[in-house]
Parts: structure tokens; sequence; C-alpha cells
């Protein structure tokens, strides 16, 4: 690997360029990574979500924040992030601190989702137990009856930053002897590292 592509490189473009070649090879989802949370307790807990979009507030990802995940992150807004793209045999690894999205961009993202899919967010309690799937589909009917016109967002659905603090880049090598780079933030900028495999 190039070591001068990652020593000089910004993350951020790093990680959009390592994301426009997943788009490119990966069967579906490029955007789906594991999310790492933990509440008060320690415990840690993981589970898949769709990165939706990078900037300079972080990375972004939408969910209900009655959930497990929801939870855990009001009790430690701190979480960690894992993609691997099967295909490129590369994975990126993020940790960092956890940020509001303003409700007016988790307003437009909610609405520009397809219908159905605004009513089924509306409606589920993520993570809570659940009677039947019947009682699941009469909700959404219930609740699509008594909204004709916009599906109002409810409050508990919101969109997070994670802000990285670390962003580590891996990509498999040959005999296991894979390159890895280590960003770390700094007051200005990002310092980097090469780790041993
Ligand atoms: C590929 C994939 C993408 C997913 N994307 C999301 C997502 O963006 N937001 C979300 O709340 N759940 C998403 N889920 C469901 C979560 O993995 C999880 O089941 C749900 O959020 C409840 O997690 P929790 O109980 O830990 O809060 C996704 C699942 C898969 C397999």
């Amino acid at each position: 690997m190039d070591e001068q592509e990652f020593t000089s490189a910004d993350p951020f473009t790093l990680f959009q360029e390592w994301m426009k070649e997943a788009e490119a090879s990966e069967p579906n989802d490029p955007n789906a990574v594991a999310l790492a949370t933990a509440g008060k307790d320690g415990m840690p807990s993981v589970r898949m979500v769709l990165l939706k979009g990078t900037s300079a507030s972080g990375f972004s990802f939408f969910t209900n924040d009655g959930s497990e995940k929801g939870l855990q992150l009001s009790a430690n807004p701190q979480a960690a992030m894992c993609f691997h793209w099967k295909s490129l045999r590369r994975q990126v690894r993020l940790e960092g601190t956890i940020k509001d999205m303003p409700g007016e961009d988790v307003d437009t993202y909610f609405h520009s989702r397809s219908r159905r899919s605004q009513l089924g967010a509306a409606v589920s309690a993520q993570s809570r137990p659940l009677e039947s799937r019947e009682l699941l589909e009469a909700q959404v009917r219930a609740f699509d009856e008594k909204h004709p016109g916009e599906v109002p967002r409810p409050e508990y659905w919101r969109g997070y930053f994670l802000y990285p603090l670390r962003m580590e880049f891996w990509k498999d090598g040959p005999d296991r002897l894979h390159d890895r780079f280590l960003f770390s933030r700094k007051d200005q900028g990002w310092s980097v590292q090469r780790l041993y495999p």
C-alpha cells in the first residue's frame, strides 16, 4: 500500500474514496455499519445501522431514541462503528462522541423516505416487546388512516452524528501482513500512525 496515500490524507476524504469504491463493488448496502454502544453498566451492545452521510459534524445515522441503542446513547454518548467491505477486503473503524442532529434535518430525511417506511418508523416502539405481527400491522393501518396527509415524525425518531476521535483504515495484505493506519484527532487536524497487523 502506498504509505504516502495515507500519511498525507485527510481521513474523511479517504473514507469517502473507500465508500465510493465500496458502492461500486458491494452487492448491497455498502453503507451498512456495525454500531457499538454501551450504557452506564459498561456492557457493550452492537447492531447494524445504515450510514446516511458524512460531514464535519461526523457520521450520521437515524434511529428511535427509546430503542436499546437510543437509551444507551443518552446515558453514555460515546460509540464505535465498524465497516467491513467484503468485496474489497477492507475495514474502517471509528470511535468517538455522539451529537444530536438538528430536528429540521431529521424532518427532511424522514420525509424523504417512502410513506410506508415513515409509517413503519412512526409506529414502531423499537426494541420493546411486541405481542404479535398482526398488532404491528394494525397499528400501521390505524396511523395511516389517522394521517392521510403528511406522516408526522415522532419526537423519538432521531438523527445522530458520531464525531470521530479515532479512525482506522485496514486493508488486507498477503500472508496476514495487512496494512493498518490509525488517525487520531489533535487540536488541529490529525496525527497518523501505521500499526502492526
Ligand atoms: C443492514 C441493516 C441496516 C439497519 N439499519 C438500521 C438503521 O439505520 N436504524 C435502525 O434503527 N435500525 C437499523 N437496523 C436494525 C438494527 O440492526 C437493530 O435491529 C435495531 O435498530 C434495534 O437495535 P437496538 O435494540 O440495539 O437498539 C438495520 C439492520 C440491518 C441488518
